[in-house]
């Protein structure tokens, strides 16, 4: 069911300043960025080999990750992994008992379907599952 690493979120305060720093320290080019409404967040790509890492800002305070700034700062946020369907790994995730943040699959990024899983269950670290665009 997990396929591979699709991103790893990482929340920022101010996303032009973050994608600037990327481009010139590590000599990388963004690849894609979108505003996801659903989410309360600005993302943006960078493409690492078949994988990336994806910067992302607050669209507000009163946003998850707008929340988590206040609270924590920037930093790493969360971990996208990829899995060929989100629904049937939901479906085995609750079955063993670990908590969820989405109850069913929803839109992301991309034309993704995607899902939160709790950091409770996954030894602290807020996992979202990926799957692709068909
Ligand atoms: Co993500």
């Amino acid at each position: 069911m997990l396929t591979g690493i699709d991103h790893v979120g990482i929340a920022v305060e101010d996303l032009d300043a973050a994608v600037e720093r990327y481009r010139r320290t590590l000599g990388i080019e963004p690849s894609h960025r979108e505003v996801v409404q659903s989410q309360g967040v600005e993302e943006v790509l960078f493409e690492v080999s078949d994988t990336s890492i994806q910067l992302i800002g607050a669209l507000g305070p009163d946003t998850p990750v707008g929340r988590f700034l206040a609270k924590r700062g920037p930093g790493l946020h969360h971990l996208g992994l990829r899995v060929d369907d989100v629904a049937s790994t939901l479906q085995a995730l609750r079955t063993a008992g670990v908590p969820l943040i989405d109850e069913s699959p929803r839109s992301g990024s991309r034309g993704t379907t995607i899902a939160f899983v709790h950091p409770t269950g996954m030894g602290g670290v807020l996992v979202e599952l990926v799957e692709d665009a068909r």
